[in-house]
């Protein structure tokens, strides 16, 4: 079970309620910042104590299962955040777009073609953009098949049934906006519903979500829209830009190969949106090797197509090791 400060453990495991009490408690007495506590927004991007917080350094990095456990079940479908419950693992990550009738669902490519048999079913639409197509439509294609015949018949899931299905699961969930300067206005569309289906209080928004966004100016909006909702950027700005970013963001998310541990360090030691030291979730790391060597990075998080490996490579508490 991997315990982090301001980001609460990763599993939902029963027999370890007992160590988890004792390692919040030790973190209490540590100085960690409680994690339901939202700060003040800094009026402007302000730098953390020198080791970006001690606390950080006592727990593994967040294990993310990227569009659920991915390399085990097919990406961005409800079998695939089940599968990542079944592995024990809370936190999944996904990519949410904008249907032709204004219904939002959660694929990552913008055309079906990859991870459904939309070529199948509707041979001479090409080339099979999900924005040309209505929800009725996606709802008809099997998602599943193209990953492994036993998942035939999986959809593509509208945002609020994933959501559903998440909250039944008792997940949480780093939402990403994919391309969301095709589709203006969906910022505020996602927060409302999420507001409906209650992921907009106070316990989801401070232990329960993330929003992030290879897109800025999308990640401003939402901060503007949202000041309570953690966010996070997408890419890996210079450290010279990293300031302009803490103004609207709580994290940077890069990819793996383009960090180092000075990269990493010149992160923490911003304040963030909310008034803590930014963090850093990398991804895609899938292999046990990578895993350790960005977490020897020092990476607050890190985000896998397989959340079992990396979790064994990384191991659960290691700082107390
Ligand atoms: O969560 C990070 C990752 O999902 C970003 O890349 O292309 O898989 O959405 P992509
Ligand atoms: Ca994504």
């Amino acid at each position: 079970m991997h315990v982090r400060p301001g980001r609460p453990d990763r599993a939902r495991p029963s027999g370890a309620a007992a160590t988890a009490a004792f390692l919040c408690l030790a973190l209490t007495a540590l100085g960690a910042a409680p994690a339901t506590a939202v700060q003040p927004l800094s009026p402007s991007p302000t730098l953390a104590s020198p080791s970006g917080g001690s606390a950080r350094s006592l727990g593994g990095p967040v294990v993310y299962a990227h569009r659920g456990a991915s390399a085990y079940a097919p990406e961005n479908t409800l079998e695939s955040i089940d599968r990542a419950m079944a592995l024990g693992f809370d936190w999944v990550e996904n990519d949410v777009q904008r249907t032709r009738d204004g219904v939002l669902v959660v694929i990552h490519d913008d055309t079906l073609t990859r991870t459904t048999d939309v070529k199948r079913v509707f041979p001479d639409r090409g080339p099979w953009r999900v924005k040309d197509f209505t929800a009725a439509e996606i709802a008809r294609l099997d998602a599943g098949s193209w990953f492994d015949k036993r998942f035939a018949g999986a959809r593509v899931p509208t945002l609020r049934e994933y959501m559903e299905r998440v909250g039944r699961n008792r997940q949480r969930l780093l939402l990403e906006l994919k391309e969301p300067e095709a589709s203006p206005g969906i910022e505020r569309q996602i927060l409302d519903l999420l507001d409906e289906l209650g992921w907009l209080d106070e316990p989801h928004v401070t232990r329960r979500l993330v929003v992030q966004s290879f897109s800025a100016d999308s990640i401003r909006t939402v901060h503007a829209l949202r000041p309570d909702l953690r966010t996070a950027f997408l890419g890996t700005p210079n450290v010279a830009d990293l300031p302009r970013y803490a103004a609207f963001t709580d994290q940077i998310n890069p990819q793996h190969t383009t960090i180092s541990a000075g990269w990493v360090a010149a992160v923490h030691r911003l304040l963030g949106a909310h008034g803590k030291p930014m963090e850093v979730d990398t991804w895609i790391v899938d292999d046990a090797a990578t895993a350790r060597k960005v977490k020897e990075m020092g990476v607050d998080g890190i985000i896998t197509n397989a959340p079992d490996v990396v979790r064994h490579a990384v191991g659960p508490l290691q700082a107390f090791g």
